[in-house]
C-alpha cells in the first residue's frame, strides 16, 4: 500500500519509461562496472577509437548514448544500412555536422569555429547538396566533392570537438568496410591535432573484428568493448525503476516471470511491461498505485505472441528453407530440435556433435559447423547465436525457441492440421511451460541420454 500514499512529484509517460524499440531513457539501469568503465576510459582517452559489439538488443546503443551524455557535448550518429557505400557514409557524417556549422553564426552552443574552417565547410556543403539532388535522378553513385576527403571530415569533427558514431556497422558490405577501416586510421591520426576526435563503430556481432577489421598496428589504439546480454538483476532493476517512476506495483512472482521470460533481452522486458500498463489503461504516472499481477503478465505475453507471430513465422521459415542445391530442411530441423529441448539453453559444438551422432541418428556431422554458421546469418533469420566468450550456441530468444519447438512438433505429426489461432494457443502454453522449466538451466546438466527420448508430445 506504500505506493498509494506516495506523493507524485513528477509525471512520466509510460512510453518514455518502457521503451522496447528505442534506447533506454528514464529506466536506464547501470551496466556491469567492467563494461561501463572501459567505455568511459576509452571515450576519455585522446586518440582511442572504439568498437562496441554484442548480441542484437544487448543494450549497446543505450549504454553508449548514456555514456556520451556524460562525456561528450556533441556527437553525430550515422545509421548504416545494407547497400550503403563508403561515399554515402562520408556524406551522412558530413550532413550530420551541418547543424553545428550553421548554428555557429548565432553561436548558441557557445563554441567557436575558425572562420576559414567554417567557410570551407559551407563551400563543400553547397557542392554536396547539388550533387545529392542531381545524383538521385541521374546517377547510380554519389560523387563526393574532391575537398571532402576523410581527412577533411575528421578535421570538421575535431574543430567542434565531436565524435562520430557508426551504428550497425556490421551491415556495411565487406568491400566498403575495408575503406571504412582506413577511416578509423584517419580519425586516429587526426587526434594528434584535435584530441576529441573519435570514431565509434557499433555492430550486433559477437567479435569486435567482425565490426571493423582494422590493421594490426592499430591494436593498442582501438578499444573493443563487449556488451553482454542483461543479467536477471539488471532486468529486475528496469521493472523496479518503472514501478518507481510510474507509481505502480508488480507482485514478486509477476517480476520473476517477466525477468525469466525476457532471457537477457531488455527489449522483451520493456515490451511486456508496456503491454501490461496499456492493458490496464495506465498511460502515465498513476495516482492510484495500481497492483499488477501474474495474470497481467500472462495477458501481456499472449499479446506479445500475437504481435510477433508473423515475424516468428518468417524467421523460422527462413531458418529451415531449402537451399539452392539440396533440400536440407529436415537436417536443419533436426539440428534445431537439439536446442529445443526445454533444458538445453546453450550448447557447445562438441555436445551438439555427440547428440547428433548418437545411434540411431545418422546426421551428416561434417555439415554441423556449416549449418551453425548459416543459422547465425541474416539469410537464415539469425536464429542461432554464438557466445564467443563461452563458445556456446543457443537459439536467439525464448519466443523463437518455443515457436521452433511447436513448429517442429507440428511437422512431425502429420495429423496435426490446426488453425492459426489454435497454433498460437499451443505456442502460448509452450512459452509458459518453458518458463516453468527454467529455460536457462546450466548446460553442464545436459543429459544426452534423456535427449534420446525427446518427444514433443510428452511435454
Ligand atoms: N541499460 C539499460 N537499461 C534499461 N533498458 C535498456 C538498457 N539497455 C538497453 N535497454 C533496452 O533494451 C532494448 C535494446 O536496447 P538497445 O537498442 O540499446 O540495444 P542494441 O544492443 O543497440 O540493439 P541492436 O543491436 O538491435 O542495435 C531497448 O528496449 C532498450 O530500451
Ligand atoms: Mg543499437
Amino acid at each position: 500500500m506504500q505506493n498509494q500514499v506516495k506523493k507524485i512529484i513528477k509525471k512520466y509517460r509510460v512510453k518514455d519509461v518502457f521503451t522496447p524499440s528505442t534506447p533506454a531513457k528514464h529506466s536506464f539501469v547501470e551496466r556491469e562496472q567492467k563494461t561501463s568503465n572501459s567505455l568511459v576510459k576509452a571515450l576519455s582517452t585522446p586518440g582511442k577509437q572504439i568498437i562496441i559489439y554484442g548480441h542484437s538488443g544487448s543494450g549497446k546503443t543505450s549504454l553508449l548514448l548514456k555514456t556520451l551524455e556524460r562525456t561528450y557535448d556533441k556527437y553525430i550518429i550515422t545509421r548504416c544500412m545494407e547497400g550503403m557505400s563508403f561515399e554515402n557514409l562520408i556524406a551522412d557524417g558530413f550532413s550530420g555536422l551541418g547543424k553545428y556549422y550553421t548554428e555557429e553564426k548565432t553561436n548558441t552552443k557557445g563554441f567557436k569555429v575558425a572562420p576559414e574552417v567554417s567557410a570551407s565547410f559551407l563551400g563543400i556543403q553547397a557542392k554536396l547538396n547539388m550533387e545529392m539532388t542531381s545524383s538521385a535522378a541521374e546517377k547510380q553513385k554519389l560523387l563526393l566533392p574532391p575537398q571532402l576527403t576523410p581527412q577533411q571530415l575528421a578535421k570538421f569533427f575535431g574543430e567542434i570537438k565531436a565524435c562520430w558514431v557508426l551504428e550497425d556497422f556490421h551491415k556495411i558490405h565487406p568491400s566498403e568496410k575495408k575503406k571504412a577501416s582506413q577511416l578509423m586510421k584517419v580519425f586516429m591520426d587526426t587526434s594528434v591535432e584535435y584530441e576529441d576526435v573519435k570514431l565509434i563503430a557499433i555492430g550486433a556481432v559477437n567479435a569486435g573484428r567482425l565490426v571493423i577489421e582494422y590493421d594490426k598496428e592499430m591494436n593498442n589504439r582501438v578499444s573493443e568493448i563487449h556488451v553482454p546480454l542483461m543479467n536477471s538483476e539488471q532486468l529486475r532493476k528496469i521493472i523496479l525503476k518503472g514501478e518507481d517512476l510510474l507509481n505502480i506495483n508488480f507482485s514478486y512472482d509477476a517480476i520473476d516471470k517477466i525477468v525469466n521470460i525476457s532471457s537477457g533481452l531488455a527489449s522483451i522486458c520493456h515490451q511486456l511491461c508496456l503491454n501490461i500498463c496499456f492493458n490496464r489503461d495506465i498511460m502515465e504516472t498513476s495516482d492510484l498505485g495500481e497492483k499488477l499481477t501474474v495474470s497481467d503478465v500472462d495477458a501481456a505475453i499472449e499479446e506479445y505472441i500475437e504481435e510477433r507471430s508473423d515475424t516468428l513465422k518468417s524467421q523460422f521459415d527462413k531458418a529451415v528453407k531449402k537451399n539452392k542445391k539440396e533440400d536440407n530442411t529436415n537436417e536443419i530441423k533436426e539440428l534445431l530440435s537439439v536446442f529445443c529441448r526445454t533444458d538445453t539453453a546453450e550448447i557447445t559444438y562438441e555436445e551438439l556433435q555427440t547428440y547428433l551422432s548418437t545411434p540411431p541418428k545418422k546426421f551428416p556431422l561434417h555439415k554441423v559447423k556449416n549449418y551453425l554458421n548459416e543459422l547465425q546469418a541474416p539469410d537464415r533469420g539469425e536464429v542461432i547465436v554464438l557466445d564467443n566468450h563461452s563458445g556456446k550456441y543457443s537459439i536467439c530468444d525464448p519466443f523463437v525457441k518455443s515457436y521452433a519447438k511447436c513448429k517442429i512438433k507440428q511437422s512431425g505429426n502429420l495429423n496435426m492440421n490446426i488453425s492459426a489461432q489454435h497454433f498460437k494457443s499451443i505456442l502460448f502454453d509452450e512459452i509458459l511451460a518453458a518458463f516453468h522449466k527454467q529455460i536457462h538451466l546450466d548446460v553442464n546438466n545436459l543429459d544426452i541420454e534423456s535427449m534420446e527420448n525427446f518427444d514433443f508430445d510428452e511435454d
